[in-house]
């Protein structure tokens, strides 16, 4: 496969780019300095729930190889790096003691980026839930809401003044549809009703914690990322049509209508019927707080037909190691459409990339589709740059190979390859890819100040 096309672009100068990862998929050291047990923690323990049979247990062991796993980020000339915390590493039960020892490894990670000149953004909620809450119903039960605001304070004191950004939630619609639904992910419910409520109570308690945030003047940029695919019907027959609209309905407008007209989606609402959340007087004002951007994760689109469920083989495009298509121009669409369906604040595309099944030759991974998934996709953020959308950064899914979930270990999403068995990380081609794109951005922008300078 050839080399992809250079350059990309252009990008604005202040654009920001990054790599992403999350707690429970990388951290490891599950029980250790007095972390509490999170839903995935017990979701692990249940036979078949990962097809691998694995867990979290050491996962990348980024807890105790911080250091140099933070090196490896700077080597790799991001400006930023997105992380989420683990809510019962810092405080245990959910509620009640803080671990001072968790919050302490947020700290150096935090004070180690800036160190290297790298952006913190934090995520607060990417999926762990401490176990002691769900005991008491988890994203179900209301109260939950406000041990999340409770959270969201308690780290907006401790690290608002030094993150760049805090986002509430990694993407509500996984949690509430795969988490409370399906049951396929923590904590394997599987209640439509049940997720739909959890769906409500996610926005509400991001909402809730922006306000509380502000209130407190915490100057982090606050958000919120959502999992978003552009819908197409698998032909054009009304039926396939008609149902492409209501899981449009489902996937994208029930968020981003919540989040920005603070209304849900008359069709969907009327589809749901008894099944539709219960909502309280001033919760939709409360979760319609202004963002100061929104995190999209893109990783393919959804074909849709009307009697069955989501279908992406049907188009003979190139499919990743997860059976999703490849389908960069997707991401164009989705954005495009965002800026003009909405009033929608500055955008980051927060997550995205692939798993292939790569292979180690002679200590290099010549992950050549990878790197071919990276660039056509960065340049379907560059389409929406020129087609006017607020575009203000681009992170990659992921910085190193991870726990992927339902999945365990056996998909690999890493521009760094992580052996299992010694824990070494070796940059596969689509990190040396990425690392030589971004200096050449570097460079551009260093040029232009030069122009600009007069020089
Ligand atoms: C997203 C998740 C992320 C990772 C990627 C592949 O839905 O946010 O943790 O698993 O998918």
């Amino acid at each position: 496969m050839p080399t992809p096309p250079h350059p990309l672009g252009p990008f604005p100068d202040d654009f920001t780019w990054g790599v992403a990862t999350s707690s429970f998929q990388i951290e490891g050291a599950a029980f250790e300095d007095g972390k509490g047990a999170s839903i995935w923690d017990t979701f692990c323990q249940v036979p078949g729930a990962v097809s691998d049979a694995s867990n979290g247990l050491v996962a990348c062991d980024h807890y105790h190889r911080l250091d140099s796993d933070l090196d490896l980020i700077a080597g790799l000339g991001v400006d930023a790096y997105r992380f989420s915390m683990s809510w019962p590493r810092v405080r245990p039960g959910g509620d009640g003691a803080w671990n001072e020892k968790g919050l302490d490894f947020y700290d150096r990670l935090v004070d180690g980026l800036l160190a290297r000149g790298l952006r913190p953004y934090l995520t607060l909620n990417h999926w762990d839930l401490p176990e002691e809450l769900q005991a008491r119903g988890g994203w179900a039960n209301r109260d939950t809401v406000h041990r999340f605001v409770e959270y969201a304070c308690g780290i907006g004191r401790r690290l608002g003044d030094r993150v760049a950004s805090i986002t509430t939630h990694n993407e509500p619609w996984v949690i509430a549809m795969l988490g409370h639904d399906a049951g396929i992910f923590a904590p394997g419910i599987k209640d439509l009703p049940t997720a739909m409520q959890v769906s409500h109570h996610l926005l509400l308690s991001h909402g809730l914690a922006l306000q509380a945030l502000r209130a407190q003047g915490c100057p982090s940029q606050l958000g919120i990322v959502l999992n978003l695919s552009p819908m197409h019907p698998a032909t054009d027959s009304p039926a396939d049509i008609d149902r492409t609209r209501l899981e449009d309905g489902r996937l994208v407008r029930w968020y981003m209508d919540a989040l920005f007209k603070g209304s849900y989606p008359a069709d969907v609402l009327e589809f749901l019927g008894p099944a539709a959340p219960r909502i309280a007087e001033g919760d939709l004002a409360a979760i319609a707080a202004p963002l100061d951007f929104l995190g999209v994760n893109y990783y393919t689109r959804a074909v849709v037909s009307a009697d069955g469920p989501w279908d992406v083989h049907r188009s003979g495009l190139e499919l990743t190691d997860m059976d999703w298509e490849v389908y960069p121009e997707g991401l164009t669409e989705l954005l495009v459409r965002l800026h003009r369906d909405y009033p929608v604040p500055p955008l980051y595309v927060t997550e995205n990339g692939s798993a292939f099944k790569d292979q180690m030759v002679e200590g290099r991974v010549h992950d050549s589709r990878r790197t071919h998934y990276a660039a056509s996709h960065i340049e379907a953020v560059a389409q929406a740059l020129r087609q006017g959308v607020p575009m203000a950064g681009y992170m990659l899914w992921s910085l190193m190979d991870n726990f992927e979930w339902a999945s365990g270990y056996e998909k690999r999403f890493g521009i760094v390859h992580v052996d299992y068995d010694t824990q070494q990380r070796t940059l596969k081609d689509s990190a040396l890819w990425y690392r030589d794109f971004l200096c050449e951005q570097k460079t551009r922008r260093g040029s232009g100040l030069l122009m600009a300078a007069g020089a």
